[in-house]
């Protein structure tokens, strides 16, 4: 059912990976969906392209989510064509791995919080003033911050944790607008992120299977429904059971 038409739905890092399963299924819901990109801009393109010859409007916006007056020219441009925003999904990010918290130096400790924490941060401060009434805020994080054991996610998971701190407290103070908070925490989901990862990994997934980005992008479309007005502060893992 078309649950969404209406609604205008940005989702930041739209263009790869996830993003994509999140773009594709709000527009199957009916919602116009504005998606930022950073460097894919061929990749956004045929996005782009197919949304809208699906007959759903959409426009892909290149935007650096580590940079305030790239949020706020994004955030601009998406009120000026359509007059309105109801629905932000955070999804810019990437896993940067390799440093431990104990070797990592300052500068790759400010790209990872910068990545992981503040862009998705500072989109939510920009963007609420202009977020209407009843409106959603879906921040896709990780479950690695479940699993910090991973020793070399513990700076993402950390930041990672961060968020989903940041979601309890947006969703308190967004309350009074009616704007529900929530955070989904992918697990391994199948992106390039997790090409080449051993065996042993997959063994540790009850479903014996990596997430797909329309497994993600599913919970997403729920939240962001009439169905999800009564979620929020809540966390969603979603990881096919990872470690259960
Ligand atoms: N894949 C997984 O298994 C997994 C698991 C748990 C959580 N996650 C989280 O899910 C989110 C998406 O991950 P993914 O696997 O889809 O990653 P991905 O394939 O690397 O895609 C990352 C997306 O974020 C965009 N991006 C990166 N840096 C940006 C910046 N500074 N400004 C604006 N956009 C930026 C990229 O744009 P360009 O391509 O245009 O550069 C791309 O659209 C991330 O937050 C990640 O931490 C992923």
């Amino acid at each position: 059912m078309k649950s969404l038409v209406t609604k205008v739905a940005l989702v930041t890092g739209g263009n790869k990976g996830i993003g994509p399963g999140i773009v594709r299924k709000l527009a199957d819901s009916g919602a116009t969906v504005a998606f930022t990109y950073f460097k894919g801009t061929a990749k956004a393109k045929v996005l782009e392209a197919e949304i809208i010859e699906s007959r759903v409007e959409a426009i892909a916006i290149k935007t650096n989510t580590s940079n305030n007056e790239e949020i706020k020219a994004a955030i601009d441009q998406i009120i000026a064509k359509y007059g309105r925003i109801d629905i932000l999904v955070n999804c810019a990010g990437s896993l940067i791995p390799k440093k431990t918290p104990l070797d990592a130096s300052d500068e790759i400790l400010a790209r990872i919080w910068q990545r992981s924490l503040f862009g998705a941060a500072q989109m939510v401060s920009q963007l609420t003033p202009y977020l209407s009434e009843g409106g959603r805020i879906i921040t896709i994080g990780s479950c690695a911050e479940q699993h910090s054991g991973f020793v070399i996610t513990g700076n993402y998971a950390t930041a990672r944790e961060t968020l989903a701190i940041y979601t309890r407290y947006w969703s308190q103070k967004l309350a009074r607008k009616n704007i529900t908070v929530n955070i989904v925490q992918p697990g391994l989901i199948d992106t390039r992120h997790i090409k080449g990862i051993p065996d042993r990994i997959l063994d540790t997934v009850a479903l014996k299977r990596f997430g797909k980005p329309h497994d993600v992008g599913n919970i997403v479309s729920y939240l962001a429904s009439k169905k999800g007005s009564y979620i929020t502060g809540a966390t969603f893992t979603i990881d096919g059971g990872l470690y259960v």
